[in-house]
């Protein structure tokens, strides 16, 4: 899909990037902008049998159809035109996948393909994050970052997170740390 229709963003006015909620029809789409992105950003960093059975686990299509069909994760798509380029999704009270604390919203996940990285489709995402944060009169953000992704940390250090805990996840069998970030909403 994405090859197909490569394309410079350069080339459009950003204001034309829409943020929509995603809806059930579209789990093939988040399926490959999540395969995608993170092969994108994380192969370099673990060999290719521990990427694919990660891939095939975590954006199997019964994985996400069950995650769309949850009522307390939400996911947005940015759509340059017809072409989505990004997604969000966020957590809210037992659907956080840590602390679940009614009183928070958790930021899943933030993917944005890597062509269309730093020209700031993830600050829209994000900026819908905090629009539904503060709808749901949440008083906290919280994310967890890989430690070996500097561009995820600088980005979320930008917009007012900072870390309060870790958490060690394993990855194959090497065990891996996620910085635990938050960022409380005045
Ligand atoms: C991290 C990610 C979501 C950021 O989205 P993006 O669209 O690339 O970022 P934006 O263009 O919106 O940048 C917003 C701000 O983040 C910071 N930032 C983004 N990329 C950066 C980089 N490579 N180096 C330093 N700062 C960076 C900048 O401060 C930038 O603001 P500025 O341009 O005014 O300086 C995106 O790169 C991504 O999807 N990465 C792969 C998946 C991932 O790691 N997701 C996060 C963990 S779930």
């Amino acid at each position: 899909m994405f090859n197909t229709h490569l394309y410079q963003l350069q080339n459009t006015v950003m204001s034309t990037i829409k943020i929509l909620p995603a809806t059930k029809a579209d789990f093939k789409t988040l399926q490959e902008i999540g395969k995608k992105t993170f092969y994108e950003t994380f192969s370099a960093s673990n060999s290719d049998e521990v990427m694919q059975r990660y891939l095939n686990e975590s954006f199997s299509e019964e994985k996400v159809k069950s995650e769309l069909d949850n009522p307390q994760s939400l996911f947005y798509i940015a759509w340059d035109n017809q072409w989505p380029i990004g997604y969000l999704k966020l957590n809210r009270s037992e659907a956080q996948t840590e602390l679940q604390e009614n009183d928070s919203l958790e930021i899943e996940r933030i993917y944005v393909l890597s062509d269309y990285q730093g020209k700031k489709v993830g600050q829209l995402l994000y900026d819908k994050a905090f629009e539904i944060a503060k709808e749901n009169e949440k008083i906290s953000i919280w994310l967890g970052v890989w430690e070996k992704n500097p561009k995820a940390i600088r980005f979320y250090e930008k917009n007012g997170f900072v870390p309060f805990s870790s958490h060690v996840f394993k990855m194959g069998d090497e065990e891996q740390t996620d910085i635990m970030m938050r960022k409380t909403i005045g």
